[in-house]
């Protein structure tokens, strides 16, 4: 039998991009039209027996006054997803700016994650997926359409990292 393998997994992200809500879809199966934003930042775990895997999942804060506060969470993190809202273009903006910190002063063998969340909201989009799907390709970075709010493609993308991860 192979040895389970922990993996620390940061979100990053806007603030009301939906990190939160992706997390809390995926660990619980649950999700809120009102979720509180978050303070410093939340921890959760979620084991994939299928994989071998348990994420210990930090959720951090997207409001400017905690971007101090990241590489504590980013620090030794096999993996990162990076949340943006797709009808928001100043959230891909600001998943463009994560993205250049952790290619800076993250893991160089981090697994990154591009998210594009809040695709129930097509009528509002207001980022093409032909443009995230170019900066993803560039940047090395694995890209998926999530919606926290229906689960589409939640369960997708983090079994995806799982099997990214190097193999213990
Ligand atoms: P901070 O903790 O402040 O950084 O925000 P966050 O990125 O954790 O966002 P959060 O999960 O709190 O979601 C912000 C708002 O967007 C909430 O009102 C959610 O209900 C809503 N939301 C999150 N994901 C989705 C989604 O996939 N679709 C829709 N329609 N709304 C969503
Ligand atoms: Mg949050």
């Amino acid at each position: 039998l192979a040895q389970q393998q922990t993996a620390k997994l940061v979100l990053l992200g806007e603030m009301g991009s939906g990190k939160s809500s992706l997390v809390l879809r995926y660990v619980k199966g649950q999700f809120f039209d009102y979720q509180a934003s978050t303070v410093g930042a939340a921890f959760l775990t979620k084991t994939l027996p299928e994989l071998n895997v348990k994420f210990e999942i930090w959720d951090t804060a997207g409001q400017e006054r905690y971007h101090s506060l990241a590489p504590m969470y980013y620090r030794g993190a096999a993996a990162a997803i990076i949340v943006y809202d797709i009808t928001s273009p100043d959230s891909f903006t600001r998943a463009k700016s994560w993205v250049r910190e952790l290619q800076r002063q993250g893991n160089p063998n981090m697994i990154m994650a591009l998210a594009g969340n809040k695709a129930d909201l097509e009528g509002q989009r207001a980022v093409t997926v032909e443009e995230a799907q170019a900066y993803a390709a560039e940047n090395g970075l694995f890209y998926v359409e999530t919606s926290a709010k229906t689960s589409a493609n939640v369960n997708e993308l983090f079994e995806e990292i799982a099997r990214k991860l190097p193999k213990p």
